[in-house]
């Protein structure tokens, strides 16, 4: 199998080197060359439609990260996007005082999301789950908090603790995806003490493959929680409108206290959720102050009212499990030929092509090759994070996906053969 042409990505590269001097480290978080295959990616995207996108050298590229969650449906999709113009236009975003779609989504939700009964609307994930563990607090007026996954980049939780006093996390401890026996053990220590228990309903911890939850071990964690009164929280930032329309929640059947929601519920505009029992909600009203300039700005309601719509509407979760679903079976059979150790794991929604880590280091050198020839393919999957199905990836896309996955896996085969 040829190794493909590397792509042209001068321009980007040019930006980079402008950036490295105005912004520190050039881009943010995990938008860094670092997370990608540095050299190989593009920095810098121009503009995106459907599944796709194109970079600011003009390369096209069939993207599965679907701008890291947000994009449920596609790039620029008209509907969504016309809604959110009519309300700018006619009516205003940003006003003194509330607009009334908090209402109309918060209905919806309830309608929707197995624990919702009431909700509060933010801007981003972290500041929901942030939001989350403060009512929990003051609701159990408990203070350690017992979690698993990622959850944002607050002081809490974050992984580098770089500018964190001590203190802010030295009550927060982690247990691992399917470890019952883990969070049992944390729960026997200091379960009096807990406030919350937060965790993504779906294993997805970074780098690693994705896990569905074992036999009993959503409903042993409900049980945990039930035992020592913590109030069990579900990050589903990335799981809820993408496993099901009421989230990992109604697709396991293990209901929550709280949910977290956020990326996939407005196609891209930024709004966040924490929704649940109303009488742990009410501590939010109660005893603490949640609020910001930006939370009421409509833009992202409207944007999530419209997208719900759509989704509902045109059943596009049914879709992408159907097609998802048929592709997942093609890359298991391709991965099958191949004797490279690598492995796909998670659902159709969202999934993951790792590689089985091997004493020698060969896995990364496997990987990293892998997803040098996929980008070089224009197809834009990560190393470092899972893939998602968006609406408007068509089959012709995922055709065209498949046979760069094959021709990929051929030649790493051939430069690193089992
Ligand atoms: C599960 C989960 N929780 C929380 C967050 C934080 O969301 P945000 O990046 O919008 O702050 C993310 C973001 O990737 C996430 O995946």
């Amino acid at each position: 199998m040829k190794n493909a042409e590397k792509l042209n990505i001068a321009r980007s590269l040019r930006d980079f080197e402008e950036a490295i001097g105005l912004i520190p480290g050039g881009v943010l978080g995990a938008r860094k060359p670092s997370d990608f295959i540095a050299g190989e990616y593009p920095i810098f995207l121009e503009s995106g439609k459907g599944g796709r996108l194109i970079d600011v050298d003009g390369n096209e590229y069939i993207d599965f990260l679907c701008g890291y969650g947000p994009i449920i449906l596609g790039y620029r999709e008209e509907e969504v996007d016309e809604a959110v113009i009519r309300q700018i236009r006619d009516k205003g975003f940003c006003f003194t005082l509330t607009q009334r779609y908090q209402n109309q989504l918060a209905k919806k939700l309830k309608e929707l999301v197995p624990c919702s009964e009431m909700s509060i609307f933010l801007k981003t994930g972290s500041d929901a789950t942030t939001a989350a563990i403060r009512i929990a607090r003051a609701y159990t007026n408990r203070i350690k908090v017992m979690r698993c996954g990622y959850h944002g980049w607050h002081d809490w939780c974050v992984e580098m603790r770089g500018g964190i006093p001590e203190k802010l996390y030295e009550d927060v401890h982690e247990f691992h995806y399917n470890n019952l026996p883990q969070l049992e053990e944390l729960m026997a220590r200091y379960g009096r003490e807990t406030a919350a228990i937060i965790m993504t309903p779906f294993g997805h911890a970074l780098h690693q493959k994705m896990e569905e939850p074992g036999p009993g071990f959503l409903e042993g964690v409900r049980e945990i929680a039930n035992k020592y009164g913590a109030v069990l929280v579900y990050d589903e930032v990335r799981t809820c409108f993408r496993l099901a329309l009421g989230g990992a929640q109604e697709h396991y059947g293990v209901t929550p206290d709280l949910a977290v929601l956020g990326k996939g519920m407005a196609n891209g505009y930024a709004i966040s959720v924490v929704t649940g029992k109303a009488d742990v909600m009410m501590a939010a009203a109660q005893k603490l102050f949640i609020s910001s300039t930006f939370f009421p700005n409509s833009d992202g309601y409207v944007a999530a009212l419209k997208t719900i719509e759509i989704i509902e509407r045109d059943h596009v979760i049914d879709a992408i499990w159907e097609k998802g679903g048929r592709f997942l079976k093609k890359i298991q059979s391709i991965i099958d030929k191949y004797n490279v150790g690598a492995e796909l794991s998670g659902v159709a929604p969202m999934f993951f092509i790792t590689f089985k880590k091997q004493q020698s280091g060969v896995h990364k050198a496997r990987r990293d090759e892998f997803y040098t020839q996929l980008i070089r393919r224009g197809i834009f999957f990560t190393p470092h994070h899972h893939s998602y199905i968006c609406y408007r990836h068509t089959e012709k896309d995922l055709e065209t996906a498949a046979k760069a996955i094959d021709e990929s896996m051929a030649y790493i085969n051939e430069k690193y053969p089992g």
